[in-house]
């Protein structure tokens, strides 16, 4: 495999000069600087809408920049397409699901590149190397299953085991904890270390900051499309890197304002627990007003929403409990679909 070399040597594999992409007339990232070394962990993080998804994207051939310059190590490149972009190390792992749902976890992840023997296709073999990939992210998935019957986690750890198997010097992982469960974001945060120790880089975006401070070596930050800041992990705290994402003081983001805890209830939580996501939460959403969950980096908030709509869908983990209330008709914990 590409990047079987030591880690230490932190020479930059990857580097963008005043990169550029509009969509139509508008400019959605405005000349960005990055210079991505052999052996870290290098978070991009950003509000919703920053443009980390779209440098990325750019970054593995999936889109063609407006402007600047892509270099891997020292030489301009370009690339049509995301294969021409493999051919030199650099894989992403995307943050939307991009599997075919009615084929097997093992044909997902050899799909385009099937294991032989002879002209006919080895399940066999292939079946025992999905099995063995996704083992080593700390999933045990029948390669046998079809796709379509697995989780939103799941399904990522495929989509990461199906990219991990492409030989790689760049690996980027656009959101791949969001869906995952505490146990499951472990078993990848170690496995990304691991790919680190290899002296591959590794290009990492996540929304949760505590996680980004646990693991990154270098934090880059996007505004509105601008690259803001560029710091050693080490020198920023969570609340030091929401403020850079933000532009301010985000105790200040949100005034404070007055309470009002009029009108009827149409939706009422409380004592809302899912064991590794919510304990104990309780709110009530208001006929007539709109409620904004305030807290941008507080660990409780994504996963109480996460708990929230698991639940809703009925994938909540068993073990939840929560009353919950439509317009004062009370339902079922833990009923699938309950919500919607
Ligand atoms: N194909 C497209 N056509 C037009 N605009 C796009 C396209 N893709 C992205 N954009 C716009 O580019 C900007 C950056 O989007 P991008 O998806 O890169 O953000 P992001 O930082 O990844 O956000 P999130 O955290 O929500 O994933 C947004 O304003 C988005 O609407
Ligand atoms: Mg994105």
């Amino acid at each position: 495999m590409l990047g079987d070399n030591e880690r230490g040597g932190n020479d930059i594999i990857l580097e963008t000069a005043g990169l550029t992409k509009s969509f139509g007339p508008i400019e959605v990232l405005h000349g960005i600087n990055l210079a991505v070394r052999a052996g870290e962990i290098h978070a991009v993080i950003g509000e919703n809408g920053a443009g980390k998804s779209t440098l990325m994207r750019l970054l593995a051939g999936n889109l063609k920049p407006s402007g600047g310059d892509l270099r891997i190590d020292g030489e301009a490149v370009s690339f049509a397409n995301p294969a021409e972009a493999e051919a030199k190390g650099i894989v992403l792992v995307h943050q939307e699901i991009l599997l075919a749902p009615d084929l097997t976890v093992a044909q997902n992840i050899f799909l385009g590149r099937e294991l032989r023997r002879g002209l006919a296709v080895n399940d066999r073999v292939m079946n025992a190397e999905a099995h063995k990939a996704v083992l080593e992210l700390g999933a045990d998935i029948d390669p046998e299953t079809t796709v379509a019957r697995l989780s939103i986690a799941k399904r990522q750890l495929v989509q990461i085991a199906r990219v991990l198997l492409t030989p790689h010097r760049v690996v980027i992982f656009d959101e791949p904890t969001a869906s995952l469960t505490p146990v499951e974001t472990d078993a990848l945060l170690k496995v990304m270390r691991a790919i680190r120790d290899r002296g591959v880089a590794v290009l990492f975006i996540s929304h949760r900051l505590n996680e980004v401070k646990e693991i990154a070596d270098t934090v880059t930050v996007l505004r509105d499309g601008h690259k803001v800041a560029s710091h050693a992990a080490a020198e920023l705290e969570p609340s030091d890197m929401a403020r850079l994402m933000v532009g301010r003081d985000v105790s200040k983001l949100y005034p404070d304002r007055k309470h009002d805890d009029t009108g009827e209830a149409v939706l009422e939580i409380s004592d809302f627990t899912v064991p590794g996501y919510a304990t104990n939460a309780s709110f009530k959403l208001r006929k007539g007003k709109s409620s904004v969950l305030r807290a941008l980096w507080a660990p409780g908030a994504p996963s109480l929403w996460r708990a929230f709509w698991a639940s809703g869908l009925g994938a909540a983990p068993c073990g939840s409990r929560a009353r919950q209330c439509i317009s004062r008709r009370r339902l079922r914990p833990c009923a699938p679909g309950s919500f919607i």
